[in-house]
């Protein structure tokens, strides 16, 4: 069984805990897509761990990881990520793969990122790690792959055919001063040296792995409505974090893929710039935001929150072709007296039952909610749909009603064992 984990919203729906749940039932985790731009957490016993490049699922010994071609890897975030890990024993010697076809972030990437944001009209409010611009590269065909990184003789060509642009580039539009080729060509050749030995072709080596029945499991990073193609654009990360970007991410047909589960919080968040119908006021913004201890995961950033949108995971599930989906943080809602769904829009006195196209529309769209009662019960013990309150399995139930999908897994706290399965697992 080969399955994608992708977030059925904006990011930050727990698909690092869902994957650390879900990590027994596969051998190799693999990354398609995004870079270090994610955060994913995982809590076993009481420690936290971040993952931003290397997947979620490694803190299980024995497991391999592969850092797919579609992911844009800054070295220096990953050796760091890496030597992290190392510090807290996690041996990663072995475990971690890189795609020789993946693309490598410069730090002229993240310096364009950056002005990027601050001369445009309306900011994204990006994570500012030089995602974007690096997409840019590699779909100009002007970019630097981990296997171009690897042979010194391409890697000196490209990087100064590189930087001389970049550096035409800085000083016409942003008069800034241009970067040095020869200390950068002398950190990232030292760079190339320490990620060979983890270098493979990996296409070949995912298929090596399925001829030896080995399962796998692709970890989406960021979340459907921030997919460049399928999201709130231009409010989105610059690669395809929607199910399919697994195969072109990865180097896999969609034949081999047996299932897709969708992660979803029983409320929504989002963190950055656009849209977002069900925004909470200010006072239940706090609120859920201090008790689901909502800050990002890689820029510490406050998450803006707000109630379930089922319009927009219904988008999602369609999108992925997700069989049955993952609610987390369901905890969060416990202390709610009542709790809304958005199960449609209004705009201009016209009812929207679809995810509009049109961002304008959409930044314009009114929720329609449907308002249930809360439970004001803890749940954080529940070890059973049946442990759940009965208030708590009616908003479930009326979730997969909406979405058309069964619920398989259900979070109640942010540890590993606070998670179940259900009966649809
Ligand atoms: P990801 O990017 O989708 O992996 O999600 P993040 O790790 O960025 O954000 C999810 C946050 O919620 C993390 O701090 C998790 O530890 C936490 N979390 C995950 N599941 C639950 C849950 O069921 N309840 C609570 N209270 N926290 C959770
Ligand atoms: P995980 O994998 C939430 C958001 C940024 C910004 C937009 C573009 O942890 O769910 P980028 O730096 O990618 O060009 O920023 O995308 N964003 C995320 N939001 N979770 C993430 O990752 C995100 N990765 C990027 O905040 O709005
Ligand atoms: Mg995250």
């Amino acid at each position: 069984m080969n399955i994608v984990v992708v977030g059925a919203q904006w990011g930050d729906e727990g698909k690092g805990k869902v994957i650390d749940v879900l990590t027994d039932e596969a051998d190799i985790l693999v990354r398609y897509q995004g870079g270090h731009n994610a955060g994913h957490t995982v809590i076993v016993d009481g420690q936290e761990f971040i993952f931003h490049l290397i997947p979620s699922g490694l803190l299980h010994p024995g497991k391999v990881g592969l850092i797919g071609n579609g992911v844009v890897i800054d070295p220096e975030a990953l050796l760091d990520e890496m030597g992290r890990l190392a510090a807290r024993h996690v041996d990663l010697e072995r475990a971690v793969k890189i795609s020789d076809q993946a693309h490598v972030i410069f730090p002229y990437h993240k310096r364009l990122d950056l002005l990027e944001e601050g001369r445009r009209a309306g900011r994204i409010g990006t994570t500012g790690r030089g995602i974007g611009p690096c997409y840019v590269d590699k779909v100009a065909r002007c970019g630097i792959r981990v296997a171009d990184l690897c042979n010194p003789h391409v890697f000196a060509d490209k990087l100064r055919q590189n930087v001389e642009e970049k550096n035409r580039l800085f000083a016409a539009l942003y008069q800034e001063p241009p970067i040095a080729y020869d200390t950068l060509h002398e950190r990232y050749s030292g760079y190339a040296r320490r990620l060979a030995p983890h270098v493979v072709n990996g296409s070949r080596f995912l298929q090596e792995a399925l001829r030896q029945h080995k399962r796998l499991l692709f970890e989406g990073a960021q979340g459907t409505l921030l997919d460049i193609d399928h999201g709130t654009y231009p409010y989105v990360t610059s690669s395809n974090a929607t199910a399919g970007g697994a195969c072109t991410g990865a180097g896999v047909p969609p034949t081999v893929i047996n299932r897709v589960l969708g992660v979803v919080k029983a409320y929504t968040t989002r963190v950055g710039e656009g849209p977002l119908p069900t925004e909470f006021p200010p006072g239940l913004m706090d609120r859920v935001r201090t008790k689901g201890k909502e800050f990002g995961a890689t820029t510490g950033r406050p998450r803006r929150c707000g109630w379930f949108d089922a319009v927009v995971a219904r988008h999602a599930v369609w999108l992925n072709g997700c069989q049955s989906v993952a609610v987390t943080k369901l905890d969060v809602l416990d202390d709610m007296e009542t709790i809304q769904i958005c199960v449609g829009y209004q705009h201009s006195g016209r009812a929207i039952a679809e995810f509009p196209s049109d961002i304008e529309l959409f930044a314009h769209c009114e929720p329609v909610y449907e308002s249930l009662p809360g439970w004001q019960t803890e749940t954080g013990e529940a070890a059973s749909f049946a442990d759940l309150p009965v208030q708590a399995q009616q908003y479930l139930r009326r979730l997969e009603q909406l979405l058309g999908v069964p619920i398989c897994l259900i979070s109640t706290g942010s540890r590993r064992e606070q998670a179940f399965k259900t009966r649809h697992w």
